[in-house]
């Protein structure tokens, strides 16, 4: 067993940040330690894109959500004139918050601290009592909300970024933009909805611990496995009853640049196509459904499509998520403190009694009184409490190196059980956390 490591009575957002993560292991310092969390938030949060919500969320003018980009409250909204925005939700007089709600439809926000308000463009429309700035004036036009620096979009999905420049949207997504396709054309008519509500929960964890793993399914979720294997009806759906897990010459990890992973089950999925067709076709409206989607997207993509069931398993570095039938948004609170949100994907196209389907799949499993998500947040917190221990403080992460290998498109591919999500994750990590600038 290794002594304690002295070297760190130095704060570890001091140190060079290069000796946290090796290519095979992470110091726990990189969970624990809120100097490093705080950095996280500048370099990381405060620069790259950050998905704060779809265009469906918020579909009419007025429509608002409160999300955050690291530890900045910002306003989604759909202002008046028909422009989506992501502003901050601060007031420019003394700060305050100025939307209350966590989501509405507002035609101004006011503060309640000394009463201005602004419209839900941002613009600012009223102050109270203006003769106090009567020497100089407050100069309304320049006074609105902040607007986050950049704002941009992707078939429905909308993110931001903190920094005024950077490199654009699209650059950054890479090869992820592939997984919102897969997303939005699920649907025949190329929709899709997030409005069948959604749950928070949150652990007592560090925010990274949220990975793509492939690793645990069998132990963590080894209940529920089980409850599908005696009566496959009651579990998620075609789509995890065939135990992708134990497949592995055909389901992957992949780390596709970035810090962008994925559990690759495209193989696997297409294997059991049959199934799939199957399985769609037991509910009214199913056959009309493959119907519609070969119309749409011919054959061979219907095929793919259908299979996949529009579940791109993807994780978007580094705070959005998309598995199985919902969108999951990750949010730092503190470095010992997490945010996960969960909005189930409604598919524009699909009959009642299918979307009913894919909703009970994601609640018996993500659900408040789901059989899936409880167990994993009750393992990021065993993961946060055993990591405070500073003897062999080091995160083994090596699982599949020498395994893994590169596809000529550039992701990096092993094993499902492998690592390589978790150390592509980390790569960037270590990427954006070394540049200062
Ligand atoms: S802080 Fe908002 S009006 Fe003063
Ligand atoms: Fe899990």
């Amino acid at each position: 067993m290794n002594q304690p490591d002295i070297e760190w009575i130095r704060p570890a957002a001091e140190r060079m940040i290069g000796d946290l993560v090796q290519p095979d292991r992470v110091h726990s310092r990189v969970y624990t330690d809120p100097g490093i969390f705080e950095l996280e938030m500048a370099r990381i949060f405060g620069r790259v894109w950050v998905y704060v919500g779809h265009a469906s969320e918020i579909p009419n003018p007025g429509d608002y959500l409160v999300r955050r980009i690291g530890k900045t409250a910002v306003i989604f909204v759909h202002g008046r004139d028909g422009v989506r925005r992501v502003l901050l939700n601060r007031c420019r007089h003394r700060g305050a918050e100025v939307a209350e709600s966590e989501a509405g439809n507002a035609r101004q926000f006011t503060c309640w601290y000394h009463g201005w308000s602004y419209d839900n463009t941002g613009k600012l429309i009223g102050i109270t009592q203006p003769g106090g700035y009567e020497d100089q004036g407050v100069d309304m036009a320049r006074m609105g909300l902040t607007e986050a620096p950049r704002f941009d979009s992707y078939r429905g999905f909308h993110f931001a970024s903190l920094a005024a420049s950077g490199p654009a949207l699209m650059e950054e997504l890479g090869a992820t933009a592939a997984s919102l396709d897969i997303v939005v054309e699920a649907s025949p008519v190329g929709e899709i909805f997030v409005d069948a509500g959604h749950h928070k929960t949150a652990y007592r964890g560090n925010w990274k611990l949220v990975g793509m793993d492939g690793y645990h399914a069998n132990y963590v979720h080894a209940s529920v496995l089980a409850t599908w294997e005696r009566d496959p009806e009651a579990g998620i759906g075609s789509t995890h009853r065939d135990d992708p897990y134990s497949d592995p010459a055909l389901s992957r990890v992949r780390h596709l640049g970035g810090g962008h992973c994925m559990l690759d089950f495209y193989e696997q999925r297409r294997k059991h196509y049959d199934r799939q067709l199957q399985f769609l076709k037991r509910f009214e409206g199913g056959a009309d459904y493959i119907e519609a989607m070969h119309r749409a997207y011919g054959d061979e993509r219907a095929q793919f499509l259908i299979a996949t069931g529009g579940d791109p398993h993807v994780g978007i570095y580094p705070s959005l998520q998309i598995i199985n039938n919902h969108i999951r948004i990750i949010t730092p609170v503190t470095v010992d403190y997490t945010e996960v949100t969960m909005l189930p994907i409604r598919v524009g196209g699909m009959s009642d009694g299918l979307t009913a389907e894919r909703l009970r799949q994601h609640e018996s499993f993500y659900g408040p009184c789901g059989a899936g998500s409880p167990d994993d947040s009750e393992m990021f917190e065993r993961v946060q409490r055993g990591m405070q221990a500073e003897v062999d403080p080091w995160v083994d992460l090596s699982r599949g190196m020498r395994r893994e290998r590169r596809e000529a498109n550039g992701s990096t591919i092993g094993l499902i059980t492998d690592e390589g999500t978790q150390r592509g994750q980390m790569q960037r990590w270590l990427e954006l956390m070394s540049a200062a600038s």
